[in-house]
């Protein structure tokens, strides 16, 4: 097994995770070890190379993930001893994900050696002003390279966390798949205010779930694959997706829209 090389696949819906995730990569870069980023949402997992060490970024949705964080996971091959370490991000508690993950990639045979949970600045509801946020995001990115250098020095754990219950990660996954509920959809799909929107498309490009269409000229619709990660919604420069969930309107992003735009050539 080359521990020289590690492929670290990450989803982020603001861009949190994504610092994390570049801070991490710096740090493995300086210490000699290749680094290959994957987004999750276009990664096909048969395709992971389990000759390097995995990595996986995620930020907490619901004291759990995104489903399509969780499918990729679940899909990924059977090891034999691969060596992994997981990082999420967190506005301020996520439920012990660490738990369970930790169960389904030892039990697929994955080596678990690393997990870490970082605070960065909450992307839905109290939304805090820029000076807050920018402490939180430095501290985070200090806690990054900190786990960072603990993997190379093989001081990093994966500790026996509690597993979080079956019954409350179901209700989690199931709150982030829109269903046909009227109640469910009322209070998760976003509608396009049409009076701000200039149909510009950002929207369109940026779904990690391909869930927004523009027809013939037409404004944006959101579809019912919604996995309410609030890119469309942090990123439109008319900020005309409201999300209801945010306190007074305020919208969070931790880098430019055109970083996920781009995402291929980070
Ligand atoms: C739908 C949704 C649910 C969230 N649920 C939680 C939660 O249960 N616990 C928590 O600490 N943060 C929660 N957050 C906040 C995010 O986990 C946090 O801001 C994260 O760093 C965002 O990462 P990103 O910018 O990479 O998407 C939630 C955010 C969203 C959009």
């Amino acid at each position: 097994m080359d521990l020289k090389i590690i492929d670290f696949y990450f989803f982020s819906g603001t861009g949190n995770t994504l610092l994390v995730v570049k801070k991490m990569r710096d740090t493995f870069e300086e210490n000699g070890i290749t680094v290959n980023l994957h987004k999750i949402e276009g990664s096909t997992p048969d395709e992971v190379n389990l000759d390097h060490m995995i990595g996986l970024a995620f930020p907490v949705a619901v004291f759990s993930t995104y489903p399509l964080v969780w499918d990729f996971i679940e899909s990924l091959p059977r090891a034999g001893g691969t060596k992994i370490f997981m990082v999420d991000t967190l506005g301020s508690t996520s439920g012990g994900i660490v738990g369970p993950l930790r169960k389904i990639v030892s039990e697929n045979g994955y080596n678990p050696v690393g997990a870490m949970e970082i605070q960065m600045p909450s992307n839905i509801f109290f939304i805090q002003d820029e000076k807050t946020n920018k402490n939180k995001v430095q501290k985070g990115l200090e806690a990054a390279e900190k786990y960072a250098l603990d993997l190379v020095n093989e001081k990093a754990e994966w500790g026996r966390v509690p597993i979080l219950s079956d019954a409350v990660n179901l209700f989690s996954r199931g709150t982030l798949k829109l269903t046909g509920v009227d109640l469910h959809q009322k209070l998760f799909l976003f509608k396009v205010n049409k009076e701000k929107c200039n149909k510009c498309g950002i929207c369109v490009g940026i779904c990690p779930t391909r869930n927004i269409k523009i027809d013939g000229g037409n404004y944006p619709v959101h579809g019912l694959n919604c996995q309410y990660c609030l890119r469309c919604t942090s990123f439109c420069p008319k900020r005309a997706i409201p999300c209801k969930f945010n306190y007074k309107g305020k919208t969070y992003a931790a880098v430019k829209a055109k970083e996920f735009l781009k995402i291929r050539n980070l």
